[in-house]
Protein backbone atom coordinates (compact mmCIF):
# COMPACT_ATOMS: atom_id res chain seq x y z
CA UNK A 1 0.00 0.00 0.00
CA UNK A 2 1.32 3.49 -0.76
CA UNK A 3 2.61 5.36 1.72
CA UNK A 4 0.12 8.22 1.86
CA UNK A 5 -2.78 5.32 1.95
CA UNK A 6 -1.34 5.00 5.40
CA UNK A 7 -2.35 8.29 7.26
CA UNK A 8 -4.13 7.82 10.33
CA UNK A 9 -6.40 9.96 12.18
CA UNK A 10 -8.63 9.81 15.34
CA UNK A 11 -12.34 10.62 15.72
CA UNK A 12 -13.88 10.76 19.24
CA UNK A 13 -17.52 11.18 19.17
CA UNK A 14 -17.98 13.17 22.04
CA UNK A 15 -21.10 12.13 24.91
CA UNK A 16 -23.10 15.24 23.46
CA UNK A 17 -22.80 13.33 20.21
CA UNK A 18 -23.83 10.53 21.27
CA UNK A 19 -27.00 11.69 23.38
CA UNK A 20 -28.11 13.87 20.81
CA UNK A 21 -28.52 10.13 18.56
CA UNK A 22 -25.73 11.55 16.07
CA UNK A 23 -23.31 8.66 15.54
CA UNK A 24 -24.85 7.37 12.27
CA UNK A 25 -25.24 10.89 10.86
CA UNK A 26 -21.76 11.87 11.99
CA UNK A 27 -20.14 8.29 10.48
CA UNK A 28 -21.43 8.73 7.89
CA UNK A 29 -20.08 12.10 7.02
CA UNK A 30 -16.52 10.44 7.32
CA UNK A 31 -17.39 7.76 5.48
CA UNK A 32 -18.72 8.75 2.02
CA UNK A 33 -15.59 10.63 1.67
CA UNK A 34 -13.34 7.22 0.68
CA UNK A 35 -11.58 7.47 4.06
CA UNK A 36 -11.35 3.94 5.69
CA UNK A 37 -12.82 3.02 9.09
CA UNK A 38 -10.10 0.57 10.85
CA UNK A 39 -11.24 1.00 14.27
CA UNK A 40 -14.30 1.67 16.00
CA UNK A 41 -15.30 1.09 19.45
CA UNK A 42 -18.04 2.41 22.27
CA UNK A 43 -16.88 3.34 25.75
CA UNK A 44 -17.16 5.65 28.69
CA UNK A 45 -13.70 7.09 29.23
CA UNK A 46 -12.09 7.76 32.45
CA UNK A 47 -10.36 10.83 33.52
CA UNK A 48 -7.24 9.67 33.62
CA UNK A 49 -7.54 8.48 29.92
CA UNK A 50 -9.09 12.23 29.03
CA UNK A 51 -5.77 13.80 30.39
CA UNK A 52 -3.77 11.72 29.07
CA UNK A 53 -5.41 12.22 25.53
CA UNK A 54 -5.05 16.13 25.62
CA UNK A 55 -1.90 16.09 27.15
CA UNK A 56 -0.08 13.45 24.63
CA UNK A 57 1.18 17.01 22.75
CA UNK A 58 3.49 19.17 24.66
CA UNK A 59 2.07 22.33 22.67
CA UNK A 60 -2.12 21.69 23.44
CA UNK A 61 -1.96 23.43 26.78
CA UNK A 62 -0.19 26.72 25.31
CA UNK A 63 -2.91 27.08 21.71
CA UNK A 64 -5.46 25.97 23.64
CA UNK A 65 -4.99 28.63 26.22
CA UNK A 66 -4.23 31.15 23.81
CA UNK A 67 -7.59 30.31 21.95
CA UNK A 68 -9.13 30.75 25.40
CA UNK A 69 -7.66 34.59 26.07
CA UNK A 70 -8.42 35.22 22.76
CA UNK A 71 -11.88 34.36 23.20
CA UNK A 72 -11.99 36.40 26.23
CA UNK A 73 -10.65 39.52 24.99
CA UNK A 74 -13.20 39.41 22.02
CA UNK A 75 -15.45 39.84 24.37
CA UNK A 76 -13.94 42.58 26.04
CA UNK A 77 -12.96 40.49 29.52
CA UNK A 78 -10.08 39.95 30.61
CA UNK A 79 -8.97 35.90 30.75
CA UNK A 80 -9.29 34.56 34.81
CA UNK A 81 -5.47 33.96 34.42
CA UNK A 82 -2.59 35.88 32.29
CA UNK A 83 -0.63 32.98 31.83
CA UNK A 84 -2.08 31.12 28.64
CA UNK A 85 -0.62 27.48 30.08
CA UNK A 86 -2.71 28.14 33.10
CA UNK A 87 -5.78 29.24 30.81
CA UNK A 88 -4.45 25.66 29.26
CA UNK A 89 -5.21 23.90 32.25
CA UNK A 90 -8.89 25.42 33.02
CA UNK A 91 -9.75 24.44 29.93
CA UNK A 92 -8.43 20.64 30.36
CA UNK A 93 -10.26 20.06 33.58
CA UNK A 94 -13.27 21.28 32.03
CA UNK A 95 -12.96 19.07 29.04
CA UNK A 96 -11.93 16.23 32.04
CA UNK A 97 -15.22 16.61 33.16
CA UNK A 98 -17.29 16.79 29.47
CA UNK A 99 -15.62 13.31 27.75
CA UNK A 100 -16.14 11.85 31.01
CA UNK A 101 -19.63 12.09 31.34
CA UNK A 102 -20.68 9.55 29.52
CA UNK A 103 -20.49 7.11 26.40
CA UNK A 104 -18.27 8.16 23.46
CA UNK A 105 -17.47 6.48 19.94
CA UNK A 106 -13.82 6.26 18.92
CA UNK A 107 -12.71 5.89 15.79
CA UNK A 108 -9.61 5.87 13.44
CA UNK A 109 -9.70 6.89 9.83
CA UNK A 110 -7.63 5.60 7.58
CA UNK A 111 -6.24 7.41 3.76
CA UNK A 112 -4.91 10.03 1.84
CA UNK A 113 -4.23 13.06 4.16
CA UNK A 114 -6.94 11.81 6.40
CA UNK A 115 -6.03 14.27 9.01
CA UNK A 116 -6.55 17.08 7.20
CA UNK A 117 -9.92 15.83 5.70
CA UNK A 118 -11.05 14.71 8.98
CA UNK A 119 -10.96 18.21 10.19
CA UNK A 120 -12.32 20.06 7.26
CA UNK A 121 -15.16 18.13 7.48
CA UNK A 122 -15.17 18.31 11.56
CA UNK A 123 -14.97 22.63 11.18
CA UNK A 124 -13.23 25.05 13.27
CA UNK A 125 -13.63 24.50 16.97
CA UNK A 126 -16.23 27.01 18.08
CA UNK A 127 -20.18 25.93 16.21
CA UNK A 128 -20.95 29.55 16.72
CA UNK A 129 -17.95 30.15 13.96
CA UNK A 130 -17.71 26.74 12.20
CA UNK A 131 -18.40 27.05 8.54
CA UNK A 132 -21.52 26.07 7.21
CA UNK A 133 -21.76 21.91 6.02
CA UNK A 134 -19.05 21.36 8.93
CA UNK A 135 -20.59 18.84 11.33
CA UNK A 136 -20.06 21.19 14.28
CA UNK A 137 -21.14 24.06 12.53
CA UNK A 138 -24.23 22.03 10.86
CA UNK A 139 -24.99 20.34 13.78
CA UNK A 140 -25.05 22.75 17.47
CA UNK A 141 -25.04 25.63 18.88
CA UNK A 142 -22.74 26.13 21.08
CA UNK A 143 -19.86 29.27 21.85
CA UNK A 144 -17.19 30.25 24.11
CA UNK A 145 -19.75 32.75 25.21
CA UNK A 146 -21.94 30.54 26.80
CA UNK A 147 -19.55 27.67 27.67
CA UNK A 148 -17.36 30.90 29.94
CA UNK A 149 -20.41 31.55 31.52
CA UNK A 150 -21.03 28.17 32.54
CA UNK A 151 -17.92 27.36 33.33
CA UNK A 152 -17.90 24.29 30.85
CA UNK A 153 -16.15 23.12 27.86
CA UNK A 154 -17.36 24.11 24.88
CA UNK A 155 -19.54 21.18 23.19
CA UNK A 156 -18.94 20.87 19.73
CA UNK A 157 -19.46 17.14 19.67
CA UNK A 158 -16.42 15.73 17.82
CA UNK A 159 -12.40 15.33 19.05
CA UNK A 160 -10.28 14.97 15.36
CA UNK A 161 -6.67 14.84 15.65
CA UNK A 162 -5.06 18.27 14.52
CA UNK A 163 -1.81 16.90 12.95
CA UNK A 164 -0.46 13.25 11.76
CA UNK A 165 2.11 13.56 14.67
CA UNK A 166 -0.67 14.45 17.16
CA UNK A 167 -2.78 12.03 15.61
CA UNK A 168 -0.04 8.80 16.25
CA UNK A 169 -0.06 9.53 19.95
CA UNK A 170 -3.36 9.80 19.84
CA UNK A 171 -4.58 6.78 18.37
CA UNK A 172 -2.46 4.89 21.08
CA UNK A 173 -3.96 6.16 23.92
CA UNK A 174 -7.52 4.50 22.71
CA UNK A 175 -6.23 1.71 20.56
CA UNK A 176 -3.98 -1.20 20.63
CA UNK A 177 -2.57 -2.03 17.68
CA UNK A 178 -4.07 -5.49 17.08
CA UNK A 179 -7.75 -3.33 17.50
CA UNK A 180 -7.19 -1.27 14.40
CA UNK A 181 -7.84 -3.87 11.49
CA UNK A 182 -5.64 -4.13 8.25
CA UNK A 183 -8.27 -4.52 5.38
CA UNK A 184 -8.55 -3.85 1.65
CA UNK A 185 -11.70 -1.78 0.51
CA UNK A 186 -12.76 -2.35 -2.88
CA UNK A 187 -13.45 1.24 -3.10
CA UNK A 188 -9.37 1.79 -2.68
CA UNK A 189 -8.51 0.91 -6.83
CA UNK A 190 -10.69 4.01 -7.65
CA UNK A 191 -9.42 6.37 -5.19
CA UNK A 192 -6.13 5.59 -5.42
CA UNK A 193 -4.77 2.77 -8.81
CA UNK A 194 -3.04 5.18 -11.16
CA UNK A 195 -4.47 3.69 -13.91
CA UNK A 196 -8.14 2.76 -13.81
CA UNK A 197 -8.04 0.35 -15.99
CA UNK A 198 -10.49 -2.91 -15.36
CA UNK A 199 -13.64 -1.21 -15.05
CA UNK A 200 -14.78 -1.64 -18.99
CA UNK A 201 -15.52 -5.03 -20.06
O1 LIG B 1 -11.04 20.27 19.19
P1 LIG B 1 -10.14 21.28 18.50
O2 LIG B 1 -8.84 20.67 18.01
O3 LIG B 1 -10.88 22.03 17.43
O4 LIG B 1 -9.77 22.39 19.61
P2 LIG B 1 -8.64 22.42 20.73
O5 LIG B 1 -8.07 23.80 20.73
O6 LIG B 1 -7.70 21.27 20.61
O7 LIG B 1 -9.48 22.27 22.07
C1 LIG B 1 -9.97 21.01 22.49
C2 LIG B 1 -11.38 21.15 22.99
O8 LIG B 1 -11.40 21.99 24.14
C3 LIG B 1 -12.36 21.80 22.04
O9 LIG B 1 -12.85 20.90 21.07
C4 LIG B 1 -13.43 22.30 22.98
O10 LIG B 1 -14.34 21.28 23.33
C5 LIG B 1 -12.63 22.67 24.23
N1 LIG B 1 -12.33 24.12 24.35
C6 LIG B 1 -13.07 24.89 25.25
O11 LIG B 1 -13.98 24.36 25.89
N2 LIG B 1 -12.79 26.22 25.42
C7 LIG B 1 -11.80 26.81 24.73
N3 LIG B 1 -11.57 28.09 24.90
C8 LIG B 1 -11.05 26.04 23.80
C9 LIG B 1 -11.34 24.71 23.64
MG1 LIG C 1 -7.20 19.91 19.13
Amino acid sequence: MAIEQRERTLVLIKPDGVQRSLIGEILRRYERTGLKLVGLKFLIPDEKTVREHYMSDENWLKSVGDKSVAAYEKKGLKAPFEDPIKCGEAVLERLVKYLSSGPIAAMVWQGNEAVGIVRKITGGTEPLSSDVGTIRGDLTVDSYNLGDTDGRAVRNLIHASGSVGEAEKEIKIWFREEEIIKYRLVQESILYDVNLDGIVE
